[in-house]
């Protein structure tokens, strides 16, 4: 089919690449010229993994195009896909101008008749609003709106996006239905599972899947904390919980919580929307309450070694928002360091591939090359970060290079024991602290 996708961000430019692998033609669109002339070039903008191999096949294969005119992009497009992003207001609703401006570029240029897919994560009921613009900007022409929301996580969406756990179209009319069942029919046919829905019930339970996993997260930090007070483990109890199939092992990592462009924003802008549909859904207030005091657990743990952490050096293994990607948004690590630079304390950090983005968010933290110079001369070193590398540490060299052998494991990633052999003072999450006697 031909596809033209608005918004070559994370989710755009993923589902531009997955959807031409699949045989479609696609026409990626975005306003940054820069990105456009990069795209074009073969280069992706942003690590993910198998993005750039997509990227280059699409090219190659001439199923994929870029550019910046909608007047250009858009005519002859059969699906045009809304990926713009929904960043949040300061009362935590999603801002929709963006959206907003796609349904106006897509009344605008692209042929009546279309089926028009918001991808975007937004409040439920845009998608009327989109169908409302477009028959505003273009009196007389014929538009389909559906939902379609995606699941993808940072670092495996590609997989996620070719091997979906399913598919989720919303669709008020039938021709949009079945243009989307065509869409995916490479997937389907192989198994995949497409569930349909009305378009107001797809926009609600993408809210409902993120935030019921940001809420499984937090709990196993309120967990932690509880272990912490009472001198058990938590990665003991959520595995006993996880074993029970009606609870499912999965995000039950206990640690510095989430972060990330999806979860913090989607949370508050479900519980705003929630809100402004008259229910008061305090269960997400407690959520995102949790999270933060996660990252609060951290910092004293660091001032109950360092005291004062002024003119301290610490040390942050991992920066960015989670292992996989480079991606800062949001980091619980950052945001760690921003309280302890706010401290007064000098923050060295490492992430095997965040550390550039890490700098231009953070100026003031030093960004090093590798773990053991971000470690040099600190009086304590923070796991924020649980990338695999962490867990080959060579323990003896990390010994020699710190002032204080003190490790905060805040994702629980690393081995307390090996830790506590090498002569580290080791302080998990939800676990008991290890020290050598004496
Ligand atoms: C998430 C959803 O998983 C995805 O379905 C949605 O479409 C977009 O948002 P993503 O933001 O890429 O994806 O990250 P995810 O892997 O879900 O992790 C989110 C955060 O939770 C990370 O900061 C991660 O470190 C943290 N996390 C995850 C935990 O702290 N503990 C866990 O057990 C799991």
């Amino acid at each position: 089919m031909k596809v033209a996708v608005i918004g070559t961000g994370h989710v755009g430019l993923v589902t531009a690449v997955t959807l031409a692998h699949l045989g479609h033609d696609v026409a990626g669109l975005d306003l940054d010229a820069e990105k456009i002339g990069v795209l074009a070039g073969g280069e992706a903008p942003f690590y993910e993994p198998g993005l750039l191999e997509l990227l280059r096949e699409g090219l190659a294969s001439r199923h994929l195009t870029f550019g910046t005119s909608p007047a250009q992009m858009l005519p002859g497009a059969e699906v045009v896909f809304i990926c713009v992003g929904t960043p949040a207001d300061p009362d935590g609703e999603a801002n929709l101008a963006a959206v907003e401006n796609a349904a106006v570029d897509i009344a605008n240029n692209a042929d009546t008749g279309a089926v028009i897919v918001e991808k975007s994560t937004v409040p439920v009921a845009t998608a009327e609003r989109v169908l409302r613009t477009l028959h505003r900007e273009r009196p007389g022409g014929t538009f389909h709106v559906v939902s379609n929301p995606e699941f993808l996580r940072e670092g495996s969406a590609i997989h996620d996006a070719l091997e979906p756990d399913r598919l989720l179209v919303g669709a008020d009319d039938d021709f949009g239905l079945q243009s989307m069942r065509r869409l995916y029919s490479p997937l389907t046919s192989s198994g995949v599972r497409l569930i349909e829905t009305d378009t107001r019930t797809a926009e609600l339970s993408k809210h409902a899947s993120n935030a019921f996993l940001a809420m499984k997260i937090s709990y196993a930090n309120a967990m932690a904390r509880i272990c912490e007070l009472a001198g058990a483990d938590v990665r003991a109890v959520t595995e006993v919980m996880g074993a029970d199939p009606r609870i499912g092992p999965d995000f039950l990592d206990a640690g510095l919580g989430y972060g990330g462009y999806c979860f913090p924003k989607d949370v508050a802008a479900f519980e705003r929307l929630a809100a402004r549909l008259g229910y008061r859904f305090g269960l997400l207030t407690e959520v995102a309450r949790i999270n933060d005091e996660a990252i609060n657990a951290a910092l004293e743990k660091v001032q109950q070694v360092v005291w004062n952490p002024r003119g301290k050096r610490i040390a942050i293994l991992g920066l960015a928002f989670k292992p996989g990607t480079d991606d800062v948004r949001l980091s619980p690590a950052l945001t760690l360091a921003a309280r302890l630079l706010a401290l007064g304390a000098e923050v060295a950090g490492y992430d095997p591939e965040a550390g550039s983005n890490a700098k231009s968010a953070l100026p003031d933290i030093l960004v090093t090359a590798d773990p053991y110079a971000a470690a040099e001369g600190a009086h304590a070193v923070v796991l924020a970060t649980a990338w695999d590398e962490f867990r080959t540490l060579d323990l003896a060299r990390l010994r020699e290079v710190v002032s204080y052998p003190v490790i905060i494991d805040g994702r629980n990633a690393l081995d307390s024991e090996a830790l506590l052999a090498a002569g580290f003072e080791v302080h998990p999450v939800g676990r008991p602290s290890l020290k050598a006697a004496g």
